[in-house]
């Protein structure tokens, strides 16, 4: 009996110090689960930290700056609407900053926009010597600018992207000495702070050059503007009138200078009666060529230019090379990677297969 008892309180005993020891163990097992477990959730928090970075980084969209000189000249509206445009199919997010014409305060925006963490710098340089400056910068940053449709002389610029404007300039040139292959030129380029003033004079020097030597040609003015703008090509043009009078052609820099020369010309009687070349296909000057008082504009592919501008700022910022970028432009400093695209003519006979087939400009903004 007493040995049952014993047994049994032994067997109790047993038990209880078994149960004792198991929870004992239990006690030490779940204390060190406890650690593991607390040392694996700290594991885990920083796991998932890590994979909530990797995660928003990929989500983050490619930011693309684009800093322009000014809006006022029609075309560029049309660029900065194509360009964000483009950048947004392409998954990025463009910043557009506009310097109102004024150098140090495209400096400023730049640093801003690099300030806000921007992937990639686009630049319509307000001044070519200037605009160097915010290369510099942008590079101290690991940012790389592209400079587009004007050249950003002088530095380590990293991609170009424009149009032929020495051809263009040549296309203004032939066109005008096809019609009037002798006579009295005149010649208002644009502001010498934009590398296309003088690209574009080149390439209306290669065609009338040779017709000067012949003594067929005979340039009778030839200035650089301080805008791109009307008044400027009618305070030139006036200036010259004020004590001369022989004209044939005058190739203008852009529509907008020739429309001032048209003023001028109109103030002299001579509208309609002097051949005028201008570039841009800006409305009005459509109209002005509808009109006769214009000869032709040039047509700049701006939806092919900025999409060209976009598709490489978004390759780089993700870190791949541009594409197309098929030749190099010497900006003084460096061969330039750049895309040269290629800009046609219009006259009062092809309007529609131009710039209306184009859809750059609607038929019924011309011929209203
Ligand atoms: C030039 C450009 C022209 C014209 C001008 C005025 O650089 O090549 O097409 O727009 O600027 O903004």
């Amino acid at each position: 009996m007493k040995r049952i008892v014993k047994t049994t309180t032994n067997t109790i005993n047993t038990a209880t110090a078994h149960r004792d020891n198991t929870s004992i163990m239990a006690l030490s097992i779940s204390g060190r689960t406890r650690t593991i477990l607390k040392q694996s959730l700290k594991y885990l928090t920083f796991l998932c930290f890590i994979g909530l970075l990797i995660l928003s980084s990929c989500d983050m969209k490619p930011r693309v700056g684009f800093l322009m000189d000014s809006l006022e000249i029609e075309r560029w509206n049309k660029d900065k609407a194509l360009f964000e445009e483009k950048v947004k199919e392409l998954g990025g997010v463009s910043m557009v900053a506009v310097a109102d014409s004024d150098p140090d305060k495209q400096l400023e925006q730049a640093q801003q926009m690099i300030d806000d963490g921007v992937d990639v710098l686009v630049v319509v340089p307000v001044d070519l010597e200037k605009a160097g400056e915010i290369v510099k910068l942008a590079h101290q940053n690991y940012v790389p600018v592209i400079s587009y449709d004007r050249l950003i002389k002088d530095c380590n610029l990293d991609y170009y992207v424009s149009t032929d404007n020495i051809n263009i300039g040549e296309l203004q040139a032939n066109y005008l000495t096809k019609i009037a292959p002798v006579g009295n030129y005149v010649l208002i380029s644009g502001p010498r702070s934009d590398h296309n003033a003088y690209l574009l004079r080149l390439g209306w020097m290669n065609v009338l050059q040779p017709l000067i030597d012949k003594g067929d040609v005979n340039v009778v003015l030839d200035e650089f503007s301080d805008f791109w703008l009307p008044d400027e090509a009618y305070r030139i043009l006036s200036q010259y009138f004020k004590d001369k009078n022989e004209v044939d052609a005058i190739i203008c820099g852009n529509d907008a200078l020739a429309s001032g020369a048209i003023q001028a010309l109109k103030e002299h009687q001579k509208d309609g009666k002097v051949l005028l070349a201008g570039q841009d296909a800006d409305i009005q000057a459509v109209r002005n060529i509808v009109a006769g008082n214009q000869t032709i504009t040039i047509y700049k592919p701006i939806e092919s230019l900025a999409f060209a501008a976009a598709n490489a700022a978004i390759k780089i910022s993700d870190g791949e090379a541009p594409s197309n970028m098929n030749i190099t432009v010497n900006n003084g400093k460096r061969l330039v990677p750049a895309i040269l695209l290629q800009a046609s003519v219009v006259n009062s006979q092809n309007i529609k297969m131009t710039v209306i087939q184009e859809g750059y400009i609607g038929e019924q903004e011309i011929f209203n």
